[in-house]
């Protein structure tokens, strides 16, 4: 018996870090999942690696609605009803703090940033939203300790997670009783998570930023440099509703306690 046996659930952003290792954890749990994915090579390779009877694939972008349509219906064609969204897309504006935001690119990185952070919540939850209400579904939105605290970002960054903090208040206030939202909000994770074309750091990738364990471990109480796998059965928690019935509009802070202990300062004008 799988924790997650009869669930369907198409997650956004699948390819690598925290998407990758729910739908990882999912399919070993018992549900079937679709993907979208926008890296052809990340396509590539969950086709290769993942067994074909538990997972589908669309190739497409998490900002565009069409894409976003296709993706349902390549799942529900696949596997049957949709029970459950995860959105886990996202890019970074690796601590550019506003001093240092370039003024002729403010507008531009604004843009691609909220675009995918934000907006393609909306799309995603839009797209999935008639098979969600009428299976009684789950959505699961991904924040970050950036949705709490400052530090974990620039500006661009930590407003548009906590934009995700309210897409999760105010849909869980929408959509009950017919379709729980919730949230899972990580803490530093070693993956590659991108940078964007208007802040010329979209080839960054978090894993490969200098002593970045050292960074992350030095902050939150636990002292933790969580792994994609780290956050993943939170995930799984929200995604059933038989043994968390009454939780919507809650987030789990997957962050080693950051807010027990405030986030240490990590840059700014001080320096
Ligand atoms: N890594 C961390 O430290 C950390 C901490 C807190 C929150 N998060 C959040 O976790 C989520 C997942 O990030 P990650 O760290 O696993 O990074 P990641 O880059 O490994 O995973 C994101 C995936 O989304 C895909 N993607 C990006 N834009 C897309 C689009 N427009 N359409 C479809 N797919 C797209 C990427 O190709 C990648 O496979 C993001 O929302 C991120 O903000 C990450």
């Amino acid at each position: 018996m799988g924790f997650l046996d009869g669930k369907v659930a198409l997650v956004t952003g699948g390819g690598s870090g925290i998407g990758r290792a729910v739908v990882e954890l999912y399919v070993q749990q018992g549900a079937k999942v679709g993907i979208l994915e926008i890296s052809p090579e990340k396509v590539k390779d969950l086709r290769n690696a993942l067994p074909a009877d538990s997972v589908v694939v669309t190739e497409g972008d998490a900002t565009s609605m069409a894409d976003n349509e296709r993706a349902v219906a390549d799942v529900v064609d696949a596997f049957g009803p949709l029970t459950t969204l995860v959105c886990a897309v996202g890019v970074f504006d690796y601590f550019t703090e506003i001093p240092q935001l370039p003024k002729d690119k403010i507008s531009e990185a604004f843009d691609q940033l909220f675009g995918v952070n934000v907006k393609s919540n909306l799309l995603s939850v839009k797209a999935a939203l008639d098979e969600l209400i009428e299976n009684e579904g789950d959505i699961i939105l991904t924040l970050s300790n950036a949705a709490f605290y400052p530090g974990g970002g620039g500006p661009l960054y930590v407003s548009s997670k906590f934009a995700v903090r309210g897409l999760v208040t105010e849909l869980a206030y929408e959509l009950a009783p017919k379709v729980r939202v919730n949230g899972v909000a990580p803490g530093g994770t070693i993956t590659e998570l991108r940078g964007i074309p208007a802040l010329a750091n979209e080839g960054q990738r978090l894993k490969d930023v200098p002593d970045i364990e050292g960074l992350i471990e030095g902050i939150n109480p636990l002292g933790i440099v969580a792994q994609p796998e780290d956050h993943s059965w939170a995930y799984a928690l929200l995604a059933s509703r038989e043994r968390t019935s009454a939780v919507t509009g809650t987030i789990i802070n997957s962050d080693g306690g950051l807010g027990v202990r405030g986030m240490t300062r990590m840059a700014g004008l001080a320096q």
